[in-house]
């Protein structure tokens, strides 16, 4: 039976990467899109969902309009060198001819965990505000939802954004140290390994040599990121950063996971630090007083080669 996910976005090259690629499985009953800034403003990324959507012929799916600012932050702002300043590789998409739902993504999350109790996952793959609103309006869904399935975080390895922090989980750690905090399964497709999972500049032309109109897509916005790439590494690489919480989603037997309690640090240089600690009893508690000891599984190995191949299969 295909698995019901709610995909919490902010659109963003690799998360239309992972959308299309969940589509394209068939393996995903996809309940909704629910938008958040990060890559871009929570404006554009439900722009974004809607026109990804239309390319995807599913406007059958509804598009939650998520919060438009950390918890208790500012925002940093958008990332035009990465994903371009309309967060699809500047390549200037018409206007949707659709509407994000009058229900904000957090309703529109609490309200269909609660009616469908042990069935959905979470797959919030951009800062985890909405996860976090969605717990303060109803903290039953922690018992209500199957599991949590979210991209962020650097557990053993250092961050992107700085030595100490993932983007998602920099973008607004207040709302990551609830989500790690609360009691629900929790998995952690991080640094650790979409680091690892990457496809080269070769392998990405099988998007724009394919007949379906979402791998084109793909194909015209990803030459940004890869002079971003470039710029940065020397190498036109594409990081799997959100299509890789999908992949393990498909097929968790590609991958190596390990159990550990997650502490995301919230204050000075470290703030956004997804800290793990194997002696469970010793980790001191957080700035709140707050005891984290139940483990989340952290993902940090795959059989890269294979799971490349899985995605590009449905290309
Ligand atoms: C994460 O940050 C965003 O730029 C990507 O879409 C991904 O979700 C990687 O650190
Ligand atoms: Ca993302």
């Amino acid at each position: 039976m295909a698995e019901k996910i709610i995909f919490d976005t902010d659109p963003g090259i690799d998360d239309t990467i992972a959308l299309f690629l969940a589509l394209a499985s068939g393996k995903f009953d996809v309940l909704g899109l629910t938008t958040i800034f990060g890559n871009v403003h929570t404006d554009l990324a439900t722009t974004n969902a809607l026109r990804l959507l239309e390319i995807a012929g599913r406007t059958d799916i509804p598009v939650a309009h998520g919060a438009d600012k950390p918890l208790v932050r500012p925002y940093h702002g958008p990332v035009p060198h990465i994903h371009g300043a309309d967060g699809q590789g500047d390549v200037n998409l018409p206007p949707p001819s659709t509407k994000a739902i009058d229900q904000s993504a957090a309703q529109f999350i609490v309200e269909q965990v609660m009616s469908q109790p042990g069935e959905i996952t979470l797959v919030p793959v951009g800062p985890l505000t909405n996860i976090a609103l969605a717990l303060h309006i109803q903290p039953k869904i922690a018992e209500k939802v199957k599991r949590v399935v979210l991209m962020g975080g650097a557990a053993l390895v250092p961050g992107n954004v700085n030595p100490a922090a993932e983007a998602n989980i920099f973008n607004d750690p207040e709302a990551a140290h609830v989500v790690f905090s609360a009691p629900w399964d929790v998995t952690m497709v991080g640094l650790d390994i979409t680091h690892q999972v990457l496809l080269t500049d070769e392998q990405l032309k099988a998007f724009a040599a394919s007949d379906k109109a979402t791998s084109q897509h793909v194909g015209k916005i990803i030459p940004l990121y890869l002079d971003f790439a470039h710029k940065m590494m020397g190498r036109q690489v594409m990081y799997m950063h959100d299509p890789t919480a999908i992949s393990y989603l498909l097929k968790p037997e590609l991958f190596e996971t390990r159990q550990y309690p997650v502490r995301v640090e919230t204050q000075g240089m470290s703030s956004g630090k997804t800290w793990v600690w194997s002696r469970t009893g010793d980790f001191p508690p957080d700035h709140f007083g707050y005891n984290v000891d139940h483990p989340a599984t952290i993902v940090v190995g795959a059989d890269v080669e294979a799971v490349n191949a899985m995605t590009l299969s449905y290309v």
